[in-house]
């Protein structure tokens, strides 16, 4: 399963670029203005795509099909790594059958059923984000929504890759992965989260405590 962290932060996605450990970023015009300030977000695009070696979802901000596909441009010019995030509205997937057809990626965002999925996959899309997390928010089974679309995308062979979005904990990470969700996309805390293990801890506590002992180096 591919890992692609969710964040615009430069120098978290540094950080697990560098270890090697992320496929991605996506990014969401709320994350972009917890970080960019002052700053032009195309820059901030351009410096994510030039840290990450893979897909970097940007979102366009239109609400009508032909403000997307013009923001889906100018977004996918910006570097060969961007991926036009569009939202799951009626004009945001004509506006991914445009993209699609220009051999432009894109990432269908905000999606909540499976029937969402199906148009999605309908539309082109290669990558559809369903929002695990904000379903369960609302007292929902998000998980159930991932397991739904990857039947329904095996059951009719359509390639657009499930994105699983909105994943708050390891325990999201890891249901994702037995569904079988071809990415994940996922925070920094939770990336770092995946790490942990008492018994790591204890047991590397407990080897170097016994190496000490011996009073040898390697
Ligand atoms: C995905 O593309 C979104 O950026 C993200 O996963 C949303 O997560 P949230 O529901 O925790 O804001």
């Amino acid at each position: 399963m591919k890992i692609f962290l969710d964040t615009a932060e430069v120098a978290e996605i540094r950080r697990a670029a560098e270890a090697g450990l992320i496929d991605g970023v996506t990014t969401n015009p709320s994350l972009v203005a917890k970080v960019a300030g002052d700053r032009d977000p195309k820059e901030l695009y351009r410096e994510i795509c030039e840290v990450v070696q893979g897909p970097v979802s940007a979102e366009v901000v239109g609400i009508d099909r032909d403000t997307m596909i013009e923001e889906g441009r100018k977004l996918a010019a910006l570097h060969e790594h961007i991926v036009v995030k569009l939202p799951l509205t009626e004009a945001g997937l004509k506006a991914c059958r445009t993209l699609v057809s220009e051999g432009i990626r894109t990432n269908v965002t905000l999606c909540f059923s499976v029937s969402q999925a199906l148009l999605a996959a309908k539309a082109g899309a290669t990558y559809v984000s369903p929002f695990v997390g904000r379903i369960d928010d609302i007292s929902g089974e998000g998980m159930q929504l991932i397991h739904q679309i990857r039947q329904v995308y095996d059951n009719y062979g359509y390639d657009t890759e499930i994105l699983a979005a909105s994943l708050r904990h390891p325990t999201h990470v890891v249901e994702s992965m037995l569904i079988g969700a071809d990415c994940a996309t996922i925070p920094p805390k939770v990336l770092w989260q995946l790490s942990k293990h008492p018994l790591t801890d204890r047991g590397l506590e407990q080897f170097l405590a016994d190496w000490a002992s011996l009073g040898a180096e390697i």
